[in-house]
């Protein structure tokens, strides 16, 4: 499958990159709202309107076309041509040689790899045929299944800052990975 702009998807063993579809805007709320998958995340409720608004103005993009603006990547299970999660990436403004990922996969299947391969998956991209030189994803310290993919996928810590998250303190870590 295609976008409209031609994208061709960035296939993995198991799972295969996409854009994300308006169309799937429902599915991915239903495991954005599970208390588990929401713990550290930034998200605080998830308005369907908002996402699927999200969606439709990524339609005529591609991902990293522009630095700035996040691009929502499905992650789709090959096998059974199913949305089993998302994965987001962006182009840094402040430097446009960098890009920074963030990643979701719902609950029924977690806990067989999907994330670590989906990471991987878009890091061969980025370093490779996008050209970038370094891929970062920023996580709460105590999100301990994020750091095991980061770490699986061949990132490695980059710095640690004092945060708070709901009002509670705790420390937000960058990992990074180099071309
Ligand atoms: C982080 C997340 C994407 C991992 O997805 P996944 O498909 O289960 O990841 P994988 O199966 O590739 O790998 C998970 C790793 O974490 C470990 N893990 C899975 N669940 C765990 C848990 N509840 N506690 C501790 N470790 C766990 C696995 O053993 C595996 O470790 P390994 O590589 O050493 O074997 C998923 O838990 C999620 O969507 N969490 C909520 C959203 C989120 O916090 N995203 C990260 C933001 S950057």
């Amino acid at each position: 499958m295609q976008c409209v702009t031609g994208f061709a998807p960035i296939v993995g063993e198991r799972v295969l990159l996409r854009p994300l579809l308006r169309a799937e805007a429902r599915l991915v709320i239903a495991y954005r709202r599970d208390p588990q998958v929401a713990r550290f995340q930034g998200w605080g409720v998830v308005d369907p309107g908002e996402i699927e608004r999200d969606l439709a103005a990524m339609e005529p993009r591609t991902p990293c076309d522009v630095p700035g603006p996040w691009f929502q990547l499905a992650i789709v299970e090959r096998e059974r041509d199913l949305l089993v999660g998302d994965l987001g990436v962006r182009v840094l403004s402040e430097a446009q040689d960098n890009a920074e990922i963030g990643y979701t996969v719902a609950p029924a299947y977690q806990g067989r790899g999907y994330a670590t391969e989906a990471v991987s998956a878009i890091c061969a991209w980025l370093l490779g045929p996008r050209g970038l030189a370094r891929v970062i994803a920023i996580m709460d310290g105590r999100n301990t299944p994020s750091i095991s993919v980061a770490e699986s996928a061949g990132f490695t810590r980059a710095a640690a800052i004092e945060s708070k998250h709901g009002g509670a303190p705790t420390t937000l870590l960058t990992y990074e990975r180099r071309a």
